[in-house]
């Protein structure tokens, strides 16, 4: 199979990735919860995978790197550990239901929230828009780093100077953008929340919450930690105030070795490739009449890797069909975004989304321009 739906999840992953899962299965115990030496080793690993987050994303202090489910838990974490009843937040005009579904249920305690619009490669009238948007009750801005639909870039590390400036929290959603683009914790965000199986490489089932030292959320989920027990009351220290319960310690263990293989190949290089094929998919795309675009040419500074189109005469979840019949993985629809996609117009379509990785080849571009050209 010719795999372009990466942006779902990465696969596959690389071998070291899968050995360290099943290794992980085989030989271990309950992490930090008993003074057996399995469960003592396992810990020391959970320790360990910290300090490679922490390491790969800037950050000061390994305590402050929160292993969760995935990015929604994260996002939930964040959004409702810092937004109280009064409070209003600004987000952007292009935001994945992981950010929307938590603040329309806030909304339910009073919170608010204005939708900033984002205007593709021109940052200064984007910052403009969330400027305006921000009101005397706005505590946060929360903003995805790159669109999952349409990989529309943000500014994110100058809507944090803006945030900053105002006194506002600067929640990143991260989770289309870690193993690409540089997510650098000493950009001053205050929470970065992020997915582990995309382009970290991990596998599904990890995510990450990344703290700043200053920030303080209130808990969504308390429970047992191995620390303190005697206390019925959750521990104020990162990072067992929000881990409670046992841990997807084989996940952790993938994620440790998807930050490797990213950090041995270079997230760089890894986006250089995996541009090179979009551009040319792009390039091509503009000569076929049946293909309908929606952004102008993919540039690194204003986008990542991701191209969703839709093919006249179809709709987008038929030409999926199609391509997976003849072995071709993308995804069609709404891809759970649909804000961004009534920011383009797509609401009613949907469209079709190629997301490639490290381990595709120029050749599947034209397995899959052979394809459509066909249809
Ligand atoms: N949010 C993921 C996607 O964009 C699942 O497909």
């Amino acid at each position: 199979m010719i795999y372009f739906d990466n942006s779902a999840t990465t696969y596959p992953k690389p071998q070291t990735v899968t050995a360290a899962v099943s290794n992980a299965v085989k030989q271990s115990s309950n992490p930090g919860r008993s003074g057996h030496s399995l469960s003592l080793g396992a810990a020391g690993k959970i320790f360990s995978a910290r300090q490679t987050v922490s390491d790969f994303f800037g950050m000061e202090n390994e305590q402050n790197v929160i292993f969760t489910g995935n990015c929604t838990t994260s996002l939930n974490m964040a959004i409702k550990g810092i937004l109280k009843s009064g409070d209003h937040a600004v987000v952007s005009s292009l935001e994945h239901n992981a950010v929307m579904r938590p603040l329309e249920k806030l909304k339910g305690i009073g919170v608010t929230y204005t939708k900033a619009e984002v205007y593709p490669c021109d940052n200064d009238k984007t910052l403009d828009s969330f400027r305006h948007a921000i009101n005397s009750k706005t505590k946060a801005v929360i903003c995805t780093h790159a669109s999952n639909v349409w990989g529309i870039r943000l500014p994110i590390e100058r809507l944090c100077a803006l945030a900053h400036a105002y006194g506002l929290v600067m929640i990143v959603d991260a989770a289309q953008s870690a193993g690409i683009l540089p997510v650098d914790m000493h950009n001053g965000f205050d929470i970065v929340c992020t997915a582990g199986h995309k382009g970290l490489y991990g596998p599904m089932g990890t995510g990450l919450m990344l703290l700043s030292e200053q920030i303080m959320p209130d808990t969504i989920i308390e429970g047992g930690t191995g620390s303190n027990s005697i206390s019925l009351v959750q521990p104020e220290e990162f990072p067992d105030r929000f881990e409670s319960g046992t841990p997807n310690f084989p996940g952790i263990m993938g994620l440790k070795a998807g930050i490797s293989f990213v950090s041995a190949k270079g997230y760089d290089r890894i986006a250089e490739h995996e541009f090179r094929m979009i551009r040319y998919l792009y390039e091509k795309f503009q000569r076929m009449s049946k293909i309908i675009l929606y952004t102008p040419e993919p540039e690194k500074e204003y986008y990542v890797p991701v191209l969703s189109f839709n093919c006249k005469g179809y709709a987008s979840e038929e030409v999926a069909e199609i391509l997976n019949k003849n072995g071709i993985a993308v995804r069609a629809g709404l891809h759970c975004a649909p804000t961004a996609h009534e920011a383009m117009g797509t609401l009613k379509t949907g469209a079709v989304r190629i997301s490639p990785s490290v381990f595709n080849k120029p050749a599947d571009m034209d397995r899959l321009l052979f394809v459509l050209s066909k249809t």
